[in-house]
């Protein structure tokens, strides 16, 4: 089964726009897990602009489902996942001027010192995922430096389809198939996620070698009209048939 891993980054997001406490990011994880969600993904970016690290320490006390901690590969953000232990760490490039995560990681280029910094973490017991494109050379890389996810970028298939580039899109999209095939050839889990919609989760649901998708914002904001349980249940609806191939 395709899991889905709902991102409750952007509730701290509004939450930190006024400074109160609320709307609380660890209740929005619980209404997820109610709804369905298979596991709880935070983004603790070394700016703080959305999740704290009161935040991680509240879910990872609290949740019965897996939490997947997205960080930077930096000695601060290692020292924080070692201290709470989350079932998977997603690594990902961070630039403080960027509004989201813009690419993926240059695993080729840091290979050296990726495969140092990841051992501490799988010893540790959390399953260490790469945030990459699904470039081959990317994908090599991270089976080499010992991961055991990688988390392909779905970002630029979404602008594309919300752009109307449809033959673009569908160049991606092949992209994106290849990767998976590759990444799953080397023993690797393969996840992806960013951006993705009601309109673009089925395609990307429909890739046989993706165990996993994590969806945050598009959700977040779908919330605001219609509750958070009843987004996620609509997601998962539209993976599932997506997977089958039905259409929706
Ligand atoms: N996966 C990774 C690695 C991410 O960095 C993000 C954004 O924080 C997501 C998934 C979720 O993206 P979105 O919020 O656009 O659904």
């Amino acid at each position: 089964m395709l899991r889905l891993g709902v991102n409750i980054d952007h509730v701290a997001t509004v939450r930190n726009a006024r400074g109160t406490p609320w709307p609380d990011p660890l209740r929005a994880a619980l209404i997820a897990e109610e709804a369905g969600a298979d596991g709880i993904t935070a983004h603790l970016r070394e700016d703080r602009r959305h999740i704290s690290d009161d935040d991680i320490a509240r879910l990872a006390g609290a949740l019965r489902v897996p939490l997947n901690l997205e960080m930077a590969a930096t000695a601060e953000m290692q020292a924080i996942a070692l201290r709470h232990r989350p079932h998977a760490v997603c690594l990902v490039p961070e630039k403080r001027e960027e509004r989201t995560t813009e690419g993926g990681l240059d695993v080729a280029r840091d290979e050296g010192w990726l495969a140092d910094f990841i051992a501490p973490l799988r010893d540790a017991g959390c399953r260490v995922s790469l945030f990459i494109g699904h470039d081959p050379r990317q994908i090599d890389a991270a089976a080499r430096v010992g991961a055991a996810v990688v988390e392909l970028h779905t970002g630029a298939y979404c602008d594309l389809d919300t752009e109307g580039r449809a033959a673009e899109r569908d160049a991606e999209l092949v992209g994106l198939a290849d990767g998976a095939r590759l990444a799953a050839s080397l023993g690797l889990e393969v996840h992806a996620g960013h951006g993705l919609t009601f309109d673009t989760v089925g395609p990307i649901a429909a890739l046989p070698e993706l165990a996993e998708l994590n969806i945050g914002h598009f959700l977040i904001a779908e919330s605001i009209f219609t509750g958070l349980g009843p987004a996620i249940a609509e997601m998962r609806a539209r993976m599932d048939a997506g997977r089958s191939g039905a259409r929706t």
